[in-house]
């Protein structure tokens, strides 16, 4: 099994995820779950977080890691990503790689039998939301995943890949999604309707897209920002857009709306005056860095589970 992006996954393998996470929290050292096993990292761009979570939770697993610079192998330049797939299932049991490309991914995935772990693409983040999801469950104090039932999860900036994946996970967890963009930075279209086939199948949750961010602020329970150009918008013109994007910033009279007890989250790293000011950044409502360290567990869990 891979893990691409998270309609992989259902809500049951989500609780599962969080149990593992939440024991892993509790219990750091001492697992041998990765006896024997060696996971390459691929990194097509820069990481701080999810590079070093990754690392430690590979080697905390008992497993061994090989940390892979893009330009230090022949991934697609000097080797198609087809045979890289095909000789790299013969070395590594597993392989974790942010890319440019989501492409790149499902290359990889397609030509190899060895489970394959997005790790950040142009489309989806998929583990940096699963921290997300154990952090919102332990600031709430929820004891099972069905209690993400309702919850207003309200997102604001640009429609990227936090975005759709935040989407997907509010749906598969039913939960009140708002995404709060400037007209044309809606989240991917597939990943929107994914979105709402997983509501209708479970019957619970919704999705609103709005360019009002003060609708979305209303009462929210969680605000989540991500940076107004992400690493795979090579185009985009900073001046633009410093003009569109203020609206959407989660600033202190975002938060007046929001509930008492909302809490902050962003993925990290943060663009200070931007999408968030410091206070916001610095308030008792953010959790960014307990969000950041839950980086390591969640990736401790998926690394377990894939191998079950
Ligand atoms: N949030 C996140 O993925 O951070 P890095 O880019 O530092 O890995
Ligand atoms: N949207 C950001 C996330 C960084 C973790 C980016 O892709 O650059």
């Amino acid at each position: 099994m891979s893990l691409l992006t998270l309609w992989d996954l259902e809500r049951k393998d989500i609780s599962k995820l969080m149990e593992y996470a939440e024991y892993f929290k509790q219990n750091r050292y001492g697992h041998d779950v990765l006896k024997n096993k060696n996971i390459a990292l691929i990194f097509e761009s820069p990481s701080t977080r999810t590079r070093i979570s990754f690392d430690l939770a590979v080697n905390e697993l008992g497993g061994h890691s090989l940390t892979l610079n893009h330009n230090e192998i022949h991934l697609g330049k000097k080797e198609s990503i087809e045979d890289t797939a095909r000789v790299m299932e013969r070395f590594v049991d597993a392989i974790v790689a942010r890319v440019k490309k989501h492409d790149t991914l499902e290359e990889l995935d397609k030509n190899s039998k060895i489970p394959i772990v997005n790790a950040l693409s142009d489309l989806a983040h998929p583990c940096q939301i699963l921290a997300d999801i154990l952090t919102i469950k332990e600031t709430k104090g929820f004891k099972s995943i069905d209690e993400f039932k309702g919850l207003k999860l309200s997102y604001f900036g640009d429609g990227n890949n936090i975005a759709n994946s935040l989407i997907i996970a509010g749906a598969i967890l039913g939960m009140d999604v708002f995404i709060a963009t400037p007209r044309s930075y809606e989240p991917n279209g597939i990943f929107v309707k994914k979105a709402l086939e997983i509501i209708e199948k479970y019957g619970e949750g919704s999705l609103t897209l709005t360019n009002d961010a003060k609708l979305a602020a209303k009462d929210a329970d969680v605000l989540y920002t991500d940076v107004w150009i992400s690493m795979s918008d090579v185009n985009k013109d900073l001046e633009t857009i410093k003009k569109i994007f203020p609206p959407y910033q989660i600033n202190s009279s975002l938060m007046e709306l929001a509930k008492e007890d909302s809490i902050v989250l962003h993925c990290l790293p943060a663009n200070k005056g931007m999408e968030i000011t410091s206070e916001v950044f610095e308030s008792k409502n953010s959790y960014v860095f307990d969000e950041a360290e839950n980086r390591l567990h969640a990736q401790k869990a998926v690394l377990k589970y894939l191998f079950e």
